[in-house]
Formats: structure tokens, sequence, C-alpha cells
């Protein structure tokens, strides 16, 4: 049942952050615990259930969290910034797209135009407040701008190509392949933001790292790929160059999304290693084969034949290769021993450190703020 974002609008928390000379962590963070009272000394920080100011930024702690901050405002983008002129005119050509290139896209577009709503209501109105350190909070507003213009992309392209809105925002009520994989996704997106919900227990830490790991590792490290290694197949045989310079960008950050929440997540288990026992790991390892076979489903029902030199039976060993990395990132054994990677040139495309943008559509790379020097 898709009725989290009824849920979320009463849920909006009600923040105080008057400063008074008692403002302390617990007044807009949830934990229940004693104030530390004094100037914030770094060794008392932590990621979750912490106790000092998370208004006090420095002194820093989690050094990992600010560099990633950092290199997202480094990596800002538009999406109105890239030409839409030859998608539109591939679109309006009959003869430029096969229906099924066409599927691809719509479905893509159908799973996407609402994947990173979810993803930014986890975050602003879920995550953020269960999380005490002010370095990782910093990264987290980053990312949720981040996941608005992930929104603004995939909205322009719907605009650009004059498709019909309604059916690509209403894919993920009537789509099953994209239904399913939301309904997986809703529960541990849902206790987060539920007002009730509160860390500071064994089972709610639990259940924390959970929705943690199942966002980071599974919606944005997983249930993305199979779309993002489409519209790049696309782009390198010089189809939607556009959508497709534009995916290079979103598949960049939700790189460092999902790197940023595998820091999180490792680090939580650092600060707290009674979370992380044999029971939990067989969770994880359980939830990550349950996406494995939900993000195959949607890879059978968006080619049901081979299209641009890919196949279904291709994501298979995709996925599982994926999926390997991304257990062995927080420390659960792999499901998949030996599982390949058949798309090596995926990797290329997250690193944009070159002078010409792949699809040269643009001929500098699109990088600010980190590199712009006053001499
Ligand atoms: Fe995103
Ligand atoms: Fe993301």
């Amino acid at each position: 049942m898709l009725s989290f974002e009824e849920e979320i609008i009463e849920e909006t928390p009600a923040v105080a952050i008057t400063p008074k000379p008692t403002l302390v962590a617990t007044s807009i963070a949830p934990a229940n615990q004693p104030s530390v009272s004094g100037r914030v000394n770094a060794n008392d920080k932590r990621v979750i259930n912490g106790q000092t100011d998370v208004n006090q930024l420095v002194p820093f702690k989690y050094h990992w969290a600010w560099d990633k901050y950092l290199a997202g405002c480094a990596n800002h983008w538009m999406p109105q910034e890239v030409s839409m002129s030859r998608d539109i005119a591939q679109w309006k050509d009959s003869t430029a797209l096969t229906e099924d290139e066409r599927l691809i896209v719509k479905r893509n577009l159908g799973f996407f135009t609402t994947a990173d709503s979810l993803a930014a209501n986890n975050i602003v109105l879920g995550t953020y407040r269960h999380i005490t350190a002010p370095e990782c909070r910093q990264y987290l507003l980053r990312q949720a701008f981040e996941e608005a213009i992930h929104t603004h992309a995939y909205q322009y392209i719907v605009e650009s190509l004059g498709l019909d809105e309604s059916e690509i925002f209403n894919a993920y009520q009537e789509v099953s392949s994209i239904r399913d994989k939301d309904e997986f996704l809703i529960p541990f997106i849902s206790i987060l933001t539920d007002p009730e919900f509160k860390t500071g227990t064994m089972l709610t830490d639990q259940q924390l790292l959970k929705s943690l790991i199942v966002f980071a590792c599974i919606m944005e490290g997983l249930f993305f790929y199979v779309g993002f290694v489409q519209i790049l197949a696309l782009g390198r045989q010089n189809k939607m160059t556009g959508a497709a310079e534009q995916y290079q960008y979103i598949l960049r950050d939700e790189s460092m999304h999902c790197n940023f929440g595998i820091d999180l997540i490792n680090t939580i288990k650092l600060e707290n290693p009674h979370l992380w026992n044999n029971q939990f790991r067989d969770e994880i390892q359980g939830l990550m084969q349950q996406a494995v076979e939900l993000e195959y489903r949607y890879a059978e029902d968006t080619m049901p034949r081979g299209v641009l030199g890919l196949n279904a039976s291709m994501f298979k060993e995709y996925l599982r290769f994926i999926a390997n990395r991304r257990l062995q990132q927080i420390g659960v054994d792999v499901l998949y021993p030996g599982a390949a990677n058949p798309f090596p040139w995926m990797s290329e495309m997250i690193d944009l450190k070159k002078e010409k943008n792949f699809f040269e559509t643009r001929v500098t790379e699109y990088q600010t703020g980190g590199a712009l020097s006053w001499d």
C-alpha cells in the first residue's frame, strides 16, 4: 500500500530551534539522553544517540562526512543546463528509436520520478532527526538537495519529450515491477518518519541501522542500477544523449550517496558493536536476496527482448555482482560467490574526471566551487 505520502504530511516534526541558554542536542535530536554541558569535545560525538550539541558543526570528528559534503558541492549541476534538443528530435523521429528503447525510457522515468522523492522524504522526515553527528547532518542536507535536483532532472526530461506526465508519475502505483520495489522500501522509510519512533534501545537502534542499510545499499546501491545501465547504454549508442548526460551526473551523485551511507553504517557499527550480531547479519542477507529478485523482475519487465546489446540475464549477473559488493562494503558475507561484472564501462561512467564528457554534449568537466582559486 503506497500511503507513505499521506502519512508523512502530518509527521513533519515541529522543531524548536530558538536559541536558549539550555539549548543542547536533545532539544532537536530525538535521543532520550541527558545532555552534556559545556563546550563540545569531538571525542564525545556519536552518530546515533549522541549527547553533544548538534548545532555545533566543529570540532570535527567525522571528517569523511565533511569531505563528502565538500565533494558533493563541487559536483553541483542543474538539469536545465543540459541541452535536450537532440533527444527531442530523436523522440519525435519514428525511425530514431525502437519501441523497446522507448519502453526503457518510459519505465526508467516511471521509476525514478517518484524514487527520488521517496529518497528526499526519507532523508528530511526520517533519517536526519535520528543522526546526532552534525557533520553527517550537513552531508544529509546536501544529499536532500541533490535528490530534489534529480527529481527536477526527471521532470525536465518528461517535459522536454512531451511525455504523458500522469502516466509517468503514476507508474509507481500502476506498473507492478516498479510498485513492488517501492512497496519493499516503504516500510523501512515509514518507520523512521513515525513520530513515535525513537532510537536508544537495542530494538530501535537495529531498526534504524536496518533502514539505513536498505536505503543506501539496496535503494541507492542496487535498485537504481538497471535503470542507470539502460539509459547510459542508450547514450553510448548516441541515443538520448541529453538524458544520458543527466543520468551520468545523477549516477555520480548516487555513487557518493551510497558511499556516504556505507561510511555512516560502518561508523554506527564501530560505535555500537552489540547491534551487529549473527541474526542481524542474516536478516540483511535475506533482504539483499529479496532485493536482487525484485530488481531482476524489473529488468525483465523493462527488457522483454534483448535491446541495445543488453538482455535480462546479463542483469542477473550484474545485480549479483553489485549485491556482493554492497554486502562486502558493510562486512556481510557475499551471497553469490564468483559473480562478475558484465558492464565494466559503468565504473568509467561514475568517474567524470576527464576533459571531455563521454557523450560530447559538454566540452568541460562540470565542477564548481571546490576548484575555484582566488589567486
Ligand atoms: Fe537521487
Ligand atoms: Fe540518492
